[in-house]
């Protein structure tokens, strides 16, 4: 048996396709598109990959996109006055700011200083304790992205068993969260769980996000388990040749293929889901925001 590839960039299309629509339409009542702010401070490589993708698919569904950078050295109280600037901005109806930030600057005051309205990335205490509440909310994207595809995938999601490996604020605990919320048995497990290779084989879903290259191997994987691998790792490739890197996620993608049921690749799979919720997220957040209403399962 191998298992279903999860097109995870065919999905994100749709969605992106989707959102474009339904953002031309609240543009009718708005006089404007959705835009969506993304800040990025310091010259990080990876960030600057991240934020020139999610500018240019906001631009490329027809929505509106803000860029705006500043300096490794700009001050904290510079970054939460930016992030101020853009809460007031009534032309703006998200805010991201992309992570990691320069040591100096304590990521949650800024993360803090977001209007919730706005808080595209579901990042702050508004948003957490809305998810935590079971209220309508802002959700983050790259879990929401998870639950997305699980669904696609699976249909009904009541009553599987999922393991999160990782309890990170941006995607362990929210993915386990949001798959509480569809009626799944979940459990996570982080660095400190015993004999986590047993415990992944009790899921039907597995959703390794901790950032540790290919840690997940074929013996973890119960037959026809559903693996949405969340990490994005670059790794050294000589058989490429000298000096090459390639992406590899979380799970041994060629040690799971076989038995399996259903996998993310990696690139391909739960990364451009990320940023089609991102989207999503800020036509939601344009529509609240004018009191416009939502087509049905938007
Ligand atoms: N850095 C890596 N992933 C993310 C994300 O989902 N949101 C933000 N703001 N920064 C990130």
């Amino acid at each position: 048996m191998s298992a279903e590839l999860i097109d995870g960039k065919a999905v994100a299309a749709e969605i992106d396709a989707r959102a474009g629509e339904v953002g031309a339409s609240l543009a009718k009542a708005m006089g404007r598109a959705p835009c969506l702010a993304v800040v990025l401070i310091g010259e990080d490589p990876a960030s600057q990959v991240y934020v020139r993708n999610k500018v240019r698919r906001t631009e490329a569904a027809g929505l509106r996109s803000i860029e705006i950078r500043r300096p490794a050295n700009a001050s904290q109280a510079d970054v939460i006055d930016e992030v101020r600037k853009l809460n007031d901005d009534a032309g703006v109806d998200g805010i991201l700011v992309q992570l990691p930030l320069p040591d100096h600057i304590d990521a949650n005051a800024v993360i803090e200083a977001i209007d919730p309205s706005k808080d595209v990335d579901g990042l702050t205490e508004a948003s957490a304790g809305r998810l935590v509440l079971g209220k309508t909310g802002l959700r983050p994207c790259t879990p929401e992205g998870c639950v997305y595809l699980a669904k696609k995938t699976l249909g009904d999601l009541t009553g599987k068993s999922v393991v999160v490996i990782g309890r990170s604020i941006l995607v362990g605990k929210p993915a386990a969260l949001l798959f509480l919320e569809q009626n799944a048995t979940v459990t996570i497990a982080h660095s400190r769980t015993h004999d986590l290779p047993a415990l992944a084989r009790t899921a039907d879903i597995l959703v390794p996000a901790v950032g540790r290259p290919l840690m997940v191997k074929g013996d973890w994987v119960k037959p026809g388990a559903c693996v949405l691998d969340v990490g994005i790792n670059r790794i050294d490739a000589p058989e490429r040749g000298e000096g090459k890197t390639r992406l590899v996620g979380d799970a041994d993608f060629d040690a799971i293929i076989g038995h399996a049921g259903s996998i993310t690749p990696v690139p391909g799979g739960i990364g451009p889901m990320t940023i089609a919720m991102l989207l999503r997220n800020t036509v939601r957040a344009a529509a609240l925001r004018c009191g416009q209403p939502l087509p049905e399962g938007f």
